[in-house]
């Protein structure tokens, strides 16, 4: 396994449409690997394959349930609706409030070439949409209501703090 480099907001690949999966041979499960050593050794909830570089339809998550590695994901069903912060590995300096379905069903395959079906409620709703985004070129500032620098939430909280 190795950590990989995430690539960031302004590069190219970050905004291409990710192919789908063929055959899941050694070097789709060693990437699948890498992806999650490099998005755990980030302390990310999620990674998408553009993001170190790779524009294959793979997906890595964990929200503190366990790793859910998703080939070929596709959101099947939405349900409901959430605002909640959200950042992510390639945009480092800012968070925004992004709206997200409260519950999305999704269809993949996993590392062994088998279907499953996840749902999700939540944050791991907000997960897939997010990295299921990537796949397609997209970054969630696209779709962030508001933008917030991550320095300007540093300096609130520090204010707060020192009340
Ligand atoms: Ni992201």
């Amino acid at each position: 396994m190795a950590i990989r480099i995430i690539r960031e907001e302004g590069e190219e690949v970050l905004r291409k449409k990710a192919k789908e999966v063929g055959v899941i041979d050694e070097r789709i499960v060693t990437l699948a690997e890498d992806m999650a050593e490099t998005m755990y050794n980030e302390d990310g909830v999620g990674l998408a394959a553009p993001q170190v570089g790779i524009l294959k339809r793979m997906v890595v998550i964990d929200v503190g349930e366990g790793l859910l590695t998703l080939i070929n994901p596709k959101i099947t069903q939405e349900d409901g609706e959430e605002i909640d912060i959200e950042g992510c590995l390639s945009v480092p300096d800012v968070v925004g409030e992004v709206k997200r379905p409260f519950k999305v069903t999704v269809e993949a395959k996993n590392l062994k070439g088998e279907d499953f079906v996840i749902e999700g409620e939540g944050l791991l709703a907000r997960a897939l949409c997010h990295e299921i985004d990537h796949l397609n070129g997209v970054l969630f500032i696209d779709r962030a209501e508001k933008i917030i620098n991550k320095n300007e939430m540093k300096n609130n909280e520090k204010r707060q703090k020192s009340k």
